[in-house]
């Protein structure tokens, strides 16, 4: 369960703020701009009342799934962020053993503190792997080689961050990596593992604009299909139009993210998209959804508009950075309470009884 003194997960994000450095907490925490993405993408769930149904038998509820095939306990996985060296000292392995425990899947950052190979050796579950291009293409493809002989069973190819966004906090903060910790994957290929200290600007916005390719286009897609035999996921669709072409360009599922409010502030809430998004797409390929999941009740929305599953980003985080991979862990399993009871409540034994009507009941 949660750590003691946190009811929920937004009471866990002030626990791990005592916990973290003012500058390891900003970046967790921040926007781009004014933040107001960020703020909308919670906010936008929350506006979506659940039309509950009643005398339902719901005395025994199911929360298991599939994505891509793969078998998970319930419909949540961990979503690719950054650094979680910021967090704890194990990272990453402390996150990927608690997806694992929770039987889910975690999604591994490019930019994590701990190789791949270490991750996908520590993992108890399938590792996704979440890709940044860089300009070096040779050494984005030795990445994804690494990747799938580590393990990993697919890529997430990120595509809303042709620049990093601008985070006001992080540049107030000259975000940087702290001494001992580094862009792990990238250890081999010279001046590419140090996010380093800017004077007046964030490191990470520098790391992005000297070294990721922001000449990334859809073709860009099908180079990476030819380059790995592993699915491709496309992280980042807010429009229907770019669903379709991900469909397309032979996408095994998409994301619909907004980067947790990142990238470009303005840009609609995840919540508000992710419906007619899963329409454009009809089924032909698994639409999973991030950015502001914070209730299981949230789950239930983001299934009902069809998504296959979740990824929740900034609350895996607060878990490591109070409990190390017990936190995190913990997180995972109060969202699958609140799950199961918001389920049981909504009259759905079953992921499948999720359904579009619970949000948009039939008329008279
Ligand atoms: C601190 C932090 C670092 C992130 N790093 C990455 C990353 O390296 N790659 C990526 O594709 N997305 C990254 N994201 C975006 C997440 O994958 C995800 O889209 C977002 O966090 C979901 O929103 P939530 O935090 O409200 O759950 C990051 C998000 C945060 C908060």
């Amino acid at each position: 369960m949660l750590p003691e003194g946190a009811l929920n997960l937004q009471e866990l994000e002030q626990l791990a703020r005592e916990k973290l450095t003012a500058m390891a907490y900003a970046y967790y925490a921040s926007g781009a701009l004014d933040e107001l993405t960020l703020r909308e993408n919670v906010a936008a769930w929350a506006r979506l009342p659940i039309h509950y149904r009643v005398l339902v038998d719901v005395s025994a509820r199911d929360l298991s799934t599939t994505v891509l095939g793969a078998r998970v306990s319930m419909p949540v996985l961990v979503a690719p962020t950054a650094f979680h060296g910021l967090a704890c000292s194990d990272g990453e392995l402390a996150t990927v053993r608690a997806a694992g425990g929770a039987g889910t899947i975690m999604c591994l950052s490019s930019l994590s503190n701990t190789r791949v190979e270490e991750v996908c050796a520590a993992a108890g579950g399938p590792v996704w792997f979440q890709l940044y291009v860089y300009r070096d293409r040779a050494a984005t493809e030795a990445l994804v080689r690494r990747a799938e002989a580590a393990g990993a069973s697919a890529i997430v190819l990120t595509v809303d961050a042709p620049l990093l966004g601008r985070r006001e906090r992080d540049v107030r903060n000259e975000f940087h990596l702290p001494e001992g910790l580094r862009v792990e994957n990238m250890s081999a290929v010279a001046g590419h593992a140090e996010v380093a200290l800017r004077s007046a600007s964030s490191g990470l916005a520098a790391y992005f604009k000297e070294k990721l390719d922001p000449s990334l286009t859809w073709k860009d897609v099908a180079w990476l299909r030819g380059a790995t035999r592993l699915p491709v996921l496309v992280k980042g669709i807010v429009r229907a139009d770019d669903a379709r072409r991900a469909v397309d360009h032979g996408a095994s599922g998409i994301v619909v993210s907004n980067h947790g409010g990142r990238q470009l502030d303005g840009s609609p809430a995840t919540a508000s998209v992710l419906g007619p998004i899963a329409d454009a797409v009809q089924g032909r390929i698994e639409v999973l959804v991030d950015g502001g999941v914070r209730r299981g009740a949230d789950v239930l929305r983001a299934l009902a508009l069809g998504a296959r599953a979740v990824l929740v980003g900034r609350p895996i985080l607060w878990g490591l950075a109070t409990a190390g991979e017990a936190g995190a862990r913990g997180v995972l399993e109060a969202l699958r309470a609140e799950i199961d009871h918001a389920m049981a409540l909504a009259g759905c034994a079953s992921v499948s009884d999720v359904t579009r009507d619970l949000l948009v009941p039939p008329g008279p």
